[in-house]
């Protein structure tokens, strides 16, 4: 078995050690500075790991940051054919402004299993495995959803709380549920985070939903994937170049509504690891001569787990 708990433990080493070099940077207001510092670890780390490991979703194109980039091959070989999706520093302006929400993360699976994504816009959707499978959809009109949640938990609309990015684009929708009563949670970035909010009912999420990247939906996927929540996701392709771009890597259909396990196939591991302070992970903290980090691991077939991991101050 490729994906077993020898590579977690190194791939939880890859975020952390990728969360510490970006330490430095936070509230710096520099926010490619600390991509990089993260992203140069996390490349550095992976290619230091015996798998014949080939990046399938990277990130940087939408911001211009210094990516990793599609098609990147990493690892020392001699090992599991592996696709790897990255996502260094998720929530740069976090970092930047030093202050909650920014993770370091990536998730993988064996070689063809996880969604060969291009860096558009995704249109997003997803529900706590507690919210029966047909009750919500992508292509519901959000009233639908947001009746049928209610009547799966047993709540009333205004007891129902819904997780979006706070962006113009979500204008309409952020109207139609204040209208409808139901709370808001209004991100102003790191849609990832945003979506594991409804992986468990302590953090009082009852759906995710908005446009956010498409490279943050794949990777959200492999983490809901082991919540056995639900999760569909759209991409948008706004410009030619984007669509010639999508049909290259094998996307026929442009407006496909892709299901979890079309996203995700199979087994996967995913890993987080706070940089600033999350719901779920906690910062980087220094203390003495070390670094000591959380990272949220989720390997489908065996764990959700969050694990404690020290580094010397070097
Ligand atoms: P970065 O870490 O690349 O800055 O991305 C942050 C983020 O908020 C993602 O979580 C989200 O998917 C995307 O940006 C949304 O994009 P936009 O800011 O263009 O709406």
């Amino acid at each position: 078995m490729s994906l077993n708990k020898d590579l977690i433990n190194s791939l939880v080493k890859v975020t952390s050690r990728a969360a510490i070099n970006c330490y430095q940077y936070l509230g710096k207001g520099d926010k490619k500075l600390a991509d990089k510092a993260a992203t140069d670890s996390m490349r550095n780390d992976l290619n230091n790991l015996k798998i014949n490991g080939e990046v399938v979703i990277g990130e940087g194109e939408l911001d211009e940051a210094p990516m990793l980039y599609i098609g990147e091959k990493l690892g020392k070989g001699n090992g599991p054919n592996l696709d790897i999706a990255v996502d260094p520093l998720e929530g740069t302006n976090f970092a930047a402004k030093n202050i909650p929400g920014a993770i370091s993360v990536l998730a993988i699976s064996d070689k063809g299993n996880l969604f060969n994504a291009p860096e558009t816009y995704m249109n997003k959707i997803a529900v706590g495995k507690d919210v029966p499978f047909d009750a919500t959809d992508l292509d519901y009109p959000i009233k639908k959803n947001i009746s049928n949640i209610a009547e799966a938990k047993n709540k009333n609309l205004n007891e129902l709380t819904v997780c979006i990015l706070d962006r113009p684009r979500h204008k309409e929708i952020i109207e139609e549920l204040k209208s409808l009563k139901v709370n808001l949670k209004l991100i102003s970035d790191g849609d990832i985070c945003g979506a594991l909010l409804v992986t468990d009912n302590r953090y009082n999420i009852d759906l995710f939903l908005g446009i956010g990247g498409g490279p943050e939906g794949v990777i959200s996927a492999a983490a809901l994937d082991a919540y056995g929540c639900k999760f569909q996701g759209r991409f948008l392709f706004a410009t030619d170049q984007d669509k010639s771009r999508a049909k290259k890597m094998g996307i026929s259909d442009l407006n496909k509504k892709y299901e979890l396990n079309e996203i995700v196939k199979g087994d996967s591991i995913f890993c987080a690891t706070g940089i600033t302070n999350t719901e779920m992970v906690a910062a980087v903290k220094k203390e003495n001569t070390k670094f000591i980090t959380e990272t949220l691991v989720t390997h489908k077939e065996s764990t959700i787990e969050i694990i404690k991991s020290e580094e010397p101050i070097a």
